[in-house]
C-alpha cells in the first residue's frame, strides 16, 4: 500500500512547493515558496503542519534561503535566517532538530561555499527521504499492536499530510491495513483547527481506509461504549520522562482511555524526543489566535469581541501512555530508561 499524499516537494529551481492544508478538504492547491522567509511564514500560517512535516519544510526552506545569501558574511546571514525559521512555531521540536542539522553542515563547510550549498540541498533531500523511511519503520513496529480486526481512535492529523507522506500514528494504521488487518478509524474532529475532520478524514477516504469522524466531545461516550480497541496519536515533543505534547485535546483522550481501560499509544520519530527536557512542564506550548476558536473558515461562531483561550497543544503525562512507537521499536515505561536507549540506538544506526 502506498500513501497517495505529497504534502511537500522541491521544484527544479529548489523552490518549496507545499499543498495548502488550510484549504483542505475542499480545494487541493499547491503553493510555491521562493525564499526561506516565505517558507517560515508558510509554517507559521499552517500551510504545512504536523511535527515531522514542519521539520522537512524547515530543512528545504533553509537550503533554498542559503542560495540567496552572499558568500561574504554567509555565516551571520544564515544564522539570522535560522532564527526566523525557529520563530515560526515553538512546540514541535522537529523544527529545531532540522535547523540544527542544517547549521551543523554550515559549520562543517566553513570556507567552502560552493560545496556547502550542494551539501545543504542534499541534506534537505535526506531529511525528506529519511522521514518516509522512518514513518514506515514506525508503522512496522506499531502494526503488531493493532488487532486483526480493530477500531482505532485518533486525534488531530498524523498521516501523510503531517509528515513527508506516510504518517506516524496514521502510518501505523496504514501499515496495519497493508498487512491485511481490518482497521476502522474513528477520527476526532480536533477543534479548533479541525485537523481530524478536514485532514485525517480526507486522507483516509483518499487511501480507502474506513473512517468515521466525531466531535471531540463524543470521544468519552465512544470509549465508554467499548467499541475502541486502542487509541494512537502523534507527538510534537516528548520529554525525557515520556510526558508528551500533542494537539490540544490529546490529554482528555488519554485520560478517558485510562478510565475505560483502552490502551493509549504515541507514535513518533525519535527526532520528536527531546532528551534535554526532563518532563512535560518544560515543553513550550504555542498559543494561537483567538479567531481560530471564535470562528470557522473566517465566519464568527461566537459573539464578536469575546475572549478566547487557544493553546495549540497539551501535555499527556507519561503514566497514561501504554507505549511510544518509534522507528527503532516501542518504548515502554520507565521512559527515562527506554527513550534514551532508543535515541542512542538511532544515533548508532545513522
Ligand atoms: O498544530 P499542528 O496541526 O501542527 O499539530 C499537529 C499535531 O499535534 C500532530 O499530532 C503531531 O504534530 C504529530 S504529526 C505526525
Amino acid at each position: 500500500m502506498k500513501s497517495t499524499i505529497t504534502p511537500i516537494r522541491r521544484d527544479d529551481a529548489g523552490h518549496v512547493v507545499m499543498l495548502d492544508q488550510r484549504l483542505l478538504p475542499f480545494e487541493e492547491v499547491y503553493l510555491t515558496f521562493e525564499s526561506g522567509e516565505a517558507v517560515a511564514q508558510g509554517i507559521r500560517d499552517m500551510v504545512i503542519r504536523g511535527a515531522p512535516a514542519i521539520g522537512v519544510a524547515a530543512a528545504m526552506g533553509l537550503a533554498l534561503g542559503a542560495r540567496r545569501l552572499a558568500a561574504e558574511g554567509f555565516g551571520a546571514a544564515f544564522a539570522a535566517l535560522c532564527d526566523v525559521m525557529a520563530a515560526s512555531r515553538p512546540t514541535a521540536v522537529n523544527l529545531f532538530w532540522a535547523i540544527d542539522r542544517m547549521k551543523a553542515l554550515v559549520e562543517a563547510h566553513v570556507g567552502d561555499h560552493a560545496s556547502l550549498l550542494d551539501a545543504l540541498d542534499a541534506e534537505a533531500e535526506r531529511v525528506y527521504a529519511e522521514d518516509i523511511a522512518i514513518c514506515q519503520a514506525i508503522g512496522g513496529h506499531g502494526a503488531p499492536l493493532v488487532p486483526e480486526e480493530a477500531t482505532v481512535l485518533t486525534h488531530c492529523n498524523t498521516g501523510g499530510l503531517a509528515t513527508a507522506g506516510w504518517g506516524t500514528a496514521l502510518g501505523v494504521v496504514r501499515s496495519a491495513v497493508a498487512a491485511g488487518k481490518r482497521v476502522a478509524v474513528f477520527a476526532d474532529e480536533t477543534r479548533p483547527y479541525l485537523q481530524g475532520s478536514r485532514l485525517t478524514a480526507w486522507e483516509c477516504l483518499k487511501d480507502g481506509i474506513d473512517v468515521t469522524v466525531l466531535a471531540d466531545g463524543a470521544a468519552g461516550f465512544l470509549l465508554a461504549s467499548g467499541r475502541i480497541d486502542l487509541a494512537i496519536v502523534g507527538a510534537d515533543r516528548i520529554a525525557r520522562n515520556g510526558d508528551t505534547a500533542n494537539k490540544i485535546g490529546t490529554y482528555m483522550v488519554a485520560t478517558l482511555c485510562a478510565r475505560h481501560g483502552v490502551p493509549f499509544y504515541i507514535a513518533a520519530p525519535t527526532s520528536t524526543v527531546d532528551l534535554q527536557i526532563p518532563d512535560g512542564a518544560a515543553i513550550p506550548i504555542e498559543e494561537r489566535p483567538a479567531e481560530e476558536v471564535t470562528g470557522v473558515f473566517g465566519k464568527p461562531i461566537a459573539p464578536i469581541g469575546v475572549k478566547a483561550f487557544n493553546p495549540s497543544f497539551d501535555v499527556t503525562p507519561a503514566e497514561l501512555i501504554a507505549g511510544i512507537v518509534t522507528e527503532h521499536g516501542v518504548a515502554r515505561a520507565p521512559y527515562e530508561e527506554s527513550l534514551p536507549a532508543l535515541v542512542e540506538l538511532g544515533a548508532r544506526v545513522v
